[in-house]
C-alpha cells in the first residue's frame, strides 16, 4: 500500500517560445504566435507529489511541513512573476515550454529530503497539464506526459 501527498502552488510567469536553433519563418510556424517577440504570460498551477511512510508518531508522511518552503525557495521564488527565458538560467539553454518547465521543477525538487518526490503536474492554462512521474528502479529516468492538447 501507498500513501502520497499532493500540494497545490500557482506561479504567475511569462514565456517566448523561440529557438535560436530555427529561422525566425521556422519558429513561427513551429510555435506559432507563442512565438511572438515580446513573449505572453501564464497563471501556472502546478502539483507536487510526494510519498513516504506514514510516521506512527505524527500520523504523517515525514516532515510534509517541510515541503511548502522547500517549493517556495526552490521554484516559487525564482520563478513567480519572471520572464521565463531571461531570469531562469535553465531556459537560456532550453525552450521554456511548459514540457521543459515541468522538467525543470522536477529537477529542483527532487532532493527533497523528507519524503521521495513523486510527480510533478504543472497547468499552464485550464486546457493543458503536463505531469512527470518518477520511475520505480530508476529515480532520474522521467517520462513526460502530456495532460491535454494544446491551445
Ligand atoms: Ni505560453
Amino acid at each position: 500500500m501507498k500513501i502520497s501527498l499532493t500540494k497545490r502552488y500557482r506561479f504567475a510567469a511569462s514565456h517566448r517560445l523561440y529557438t535560436p536553433r530555427l529561422s525566425e519563418a521556422e519558429n513561427k510556424r513551429v510555435y506559432g504566435k507563442c512565438s511572438n517577440a515580446y513573449g505572453h504570460g501564464h497563471n501556472y498551477v502546478v502539483e507536487v507529489t510526494v510519498t513516504g511512510p506514514v510516521d506512527p508518531e505524527t500520523g504523517m508522511i515525514a516532515n510534509v511541513g517541510e515541503l511548502d518552503p522547500f517549493v517556495q525557495r526552490e521554484v516559487i521564488e525564482p520563478f513567480d512573476q519572471r520572464f521565463l527565458n531571461e531570469e531562469v538560467p535553465e531556459f537560456r539553454e532550453q525552450v521554456a515550454t511548459t514540457e521543459n518547465v515541468c522538467r525543470e521543477i522536477f529537477r529542483r525538487l527532487k532532493s527533497f529530503p523528507s519524503a521521495k518526490l513523486e510527480r510533478v503536474r504543472v497547468e499552464e492554462t485550464s486546457k493543458n497539464s503536463f505531469e512527470i512521474e518518477a520511475d520505480v528502479g530508476a529515480f532520474d529516468e522521467v517520462r513526460v506526459s502530456r495532460g491535454a492538447t494544446t491551445q
